[in-house]
């Protein structure tokens, strides 16, 4: 019997946001290149996403390169931007049919040419789809974001369209590259470091937690079942106690 019967399919996470890590450790453990591991690692990407849709997961938000990720050398930099190009030339027309929508966050800006234009292709293509959106942290970094929100509120503040009393919560939510998406409900960290690395900090304020060992590339449906039965015997308090919480039930 597969985990994806045990779920409680009222209270599936709407979001799941990932950092995938240990690629390179998975590679080196078996005496293979780094790159090996980051081939791997779009296996597991096309595993997950067809099992998070499968599990009518809405949102699936994968931290594929941080702003940090460009301190790499320079031949794993170039290695993991022909791979996203692979992937997603590859990849475009099963998403479309399967009703997955692409959507970038990040300095999409800083990618080389070749890598922004494919992934505007595919986001393109992909408009449509309505059963789970893919969204791609490609040279993002959630410090790098909210510098940009807090330079584009001074400007809009300085030029009159925005009013300094107004500014709350969700006006910066609304300068976030997330401002159309819920916040994640759950985040999954693969390859045993428990942190968060400059991933949508603002955003995880009460995200639940889940760490496994798995590296990146051994991660599958089954473990992603894990961890979304994990969420469902947590109980969300926002700051209130749980006899408020069953009572709202
Ligand atoms: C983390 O492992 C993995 C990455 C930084 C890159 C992941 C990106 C891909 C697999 C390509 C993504 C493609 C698309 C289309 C989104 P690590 O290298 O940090 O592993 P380590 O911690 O063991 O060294």
């Amino acid at each position: 019997m597969s985990l994806i019967d045990k779920l409680d399919h009222k209270r599936l996470p709407a979001h799941i946001a990932i950092i995938m890590d240990g690629n390179g450790r998975w590679a080196k453990t078996r005496g293979l290149d780094r790159s090996e591991g980051h081939k791997k690692g779009v296996e597991a990407i096309r595993r997950v996403v067809e099992a998070a849709s499968t599990a009518s997961i809405q949102y699936l938000t994968l931290y594929a390169f941080s702003t940090e990720n460009w301190r790499r050398p320079s031949d794993e930099v170039n290695g993991l931007m022909d791979l996203m190009v692979y992937a997603l030339t590859r990849e475009t027309a099963d998403l479309k049919k399967n009703g997955v929508r692409i959507i970038a966050i990040g300095n999409i800006e800083r990618l080389p040419d070749y890598v922004r234009e494919t992934l505007q292709e595919c986001i393109q293509e992909t408009a449509g789809g309505k059963r789970l959106t893919l969204v791609i942290a490609l040279s993002y970094s959630s410090k790098w974001e909210l510098t940009e929100a807090v330079k584009k509120i001074c400007n809009d503040v300085k030029s009159g369209t925005l009013q300094e009393e107004e500014i709350s919560e969700v006006t910066i939510d609304n300068y976030l590259s997330t401002h159309a998406l819920p916040d994640p409900d759950l985040l999954i960290r693969t390859g045993g470091e428990q942190r968060i690395s400059n991933f949508l900090l603002w955003q995880c304020a009460y995200t639940e937690f889940y760490f496994t060992d798995t590296f990146w590339p051994d991660f599958n449906d089954e473990e992603l079942y894990k961890a979304i039965l994990e969420f469902q015997k947590r109980e969300r308090r926002y700051g209130k106690i749980s006899e408020q919480i069953e009572y709202e039930q």
